[in-house]
């Protein structure tokens, strides 16, 4: 797909599914990987970012059969993996790259570590700097600060390590490498994170504690984990966000996505939209991997602008491209600010999307650590923005963004540089032509 077309018009009607969580498919295939016993993992993410884990845990001696419904992954236990024949390429995920190089830290063989232009672009002296503290012994371009990264298997020993920046990939890079490590690893971050990888532990049962905002985990467990005879991955919330943003800023819309995930450390997005004036309700709550799910319904309604401060950064990381949609279309001001990780993603995205938005006749402000959005929105309706010939600047967020925003245009726009859609959401165009109506 080297560039997408939308065309405007009609509204967003119908039930849908959503991909499986793309964070939550990492973390399955690398624990399942180290369980003891053959695991399934039904409806995982297919997107490749995922599917190059997959790869690398392959190419790291473990046997995983894929089929679209679910893998079979056959787990060899906490000291299973073996040496790879040649790099592990992590494609575009930051995911990826950083959690497989706190798993490989602590091993006893060498594997070297990329990715894309855009991986190779991204910090991972968040990662190597910690993790060198632990006794890791890792090689990489500027000092270690990037992509490619040569890892020597160490033996490592527990740290207590204070994050100065609320990652999930930080901080699950660093709980991985914990197992391997001798004594008990503290972990404390700013700001509560994703907690997938915890959630997931405790699934597993590895046992993990927690000391008021403090992560404690002892390495080298004597027995390791069983394997999940039935992983179900929930459905992304960052996958539905688009879908969610779409019916509720294109009129007559009313739209069914089902068993989503609603994590508190992720669901940032409701809690906006809601306070925006969205139309959103939860139903069919149920639980899956140690994750809250529900069906999310979404009607069409008018939005006015809000401000997003640093509390609510972590919760909403992902989904700033969508929201600016959201807020480009309102009525009113929306201020975004203490979101400066906005600038290290797949692309700088505060650049990128105010540079978009604006394009599209959106008035967007840069800020270093965020934007402000003056909503297009009038007394009546939510706001037009104009089609044009937008770019993806190869963030898969930022085209299908692009592509929700174009739904409130007049005429056709074609989004440049699609194809990197494939690395979250390789159904999305479909979805999308399923709701307006157009999927034969
Ligand atoms: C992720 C954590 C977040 C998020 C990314 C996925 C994860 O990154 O933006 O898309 O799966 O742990 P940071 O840890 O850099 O905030």
């Amino acid at each position: 797909m080297a560039s997408l077309t939308i065309t405007p018009g009609r509204p967003l009607q119908g039930t849908i599914s959503v991909p499986g969580d793309k964070s939550i498919t990492h973390r399955a295939i690398i624990l399942t990987a180290l369980a003891n016993g053959i695991s399934t993992v039904a409806r995982y993410c297919r997107g490749e970012d995922c599917l190059n884990t997959m790869r690398a845990l392959q190419g790291l001696g473990i046997r995983i059969d894929e089929s679209d419904e679910e893998l079979c992954v056959y787990g060899k236990g906490l000291w299973g993996l073996t040496e790879p024949s040649g790099p592990i390429d992590c494609g575009n995920s930051g995911t990826g790259i950083r959690l497989l190089t706190g798993l490989l830290a602590g091993q006893d063989f060498f594997t070297v570590l990329s990715g894309d232009e855009s991986i190779r672009r991204r910090p991972m002296g968040r990662i190597v700097k910690p993790l060198r503290e632990m006794g890791a012994t890792i090689a990489g371009r500027n000092g270690g600060e990037l992509a490619p990264l040569a890892v020597t298997g160490s033996r490592l020993r527990a740290i207590t390590y204070a994050s100065p920046v609320a990652s999930a990939q930080i901080k699950s890079a660093l709980l991985l490498a914990a197992l391997f490590a001798e004594g008990t690893t503290r972990i404390t971050e700013p700001r509560l994170s994703r907690d997938h990888t915890e959630r997931l532990f405790h699934f597993f049962g590895i046992v993990l504690q927690r000391e008021g905002t403090a992560l404690l985990i002892d390495g080298r467990p004597s027995v390791g984990w069983n394997a999940a005879p039935k992983l179900v991955v929930p459905g992304d919330l960052s996958a539905a966000a688009f879908f969610i943003v779409g019916a509720t800023i294109v009129p007559g819309s009313d739209v069914t996505i089902r068993q989503v995930g609603i994590n508190p450390t992720r669901a940032g997005l409701l809690d906006v939209m809601t306070r925006m004036g969205a139309d959103i309700q939860l139903f069919n709550r149920c639980e899956e991997a140690g994750e809250p799910v529900a069906d999310i319904r979404v009607r069409s309604a008018r939005l006015r602008g809000v401000e997003i401060g640093p509390d609510l950064i972590p919760q909403t990381i992902d989904e700033f491209p969508i929201l600016c949609v959201a807020a480009a279309v309102a009525e009113g001001e929306t201020i975004i600010s203490g979101a400066q990780e906005l600038r290290v993603k797949e692309s700088d995205r505060i650049a990128t999307v105010s540079a978009e938005l604006r394009a599209m006749g959106a008035q967007v402000t840069e800020r270093p650590d965020g934007m402000i959005v003056r909503g297009l929105g009038t007394a009546k309706d939510n706001g037009r923005l104009q089609a044009v010939r937008g770019h993806s600047h190869g963030d898969h967020r930022v085209a299908m963004s692009l592509a929700i925003a174009g739904l409130t245009a007049s005429a056709p726009t074609s989004i440049d540089e699609a194809a990197c859609i494939e690395t979250s959401f390789p159904n999305f165009h479909r979805t999308l032509l399923e709701l307006l109506g157009e999927c034969r």
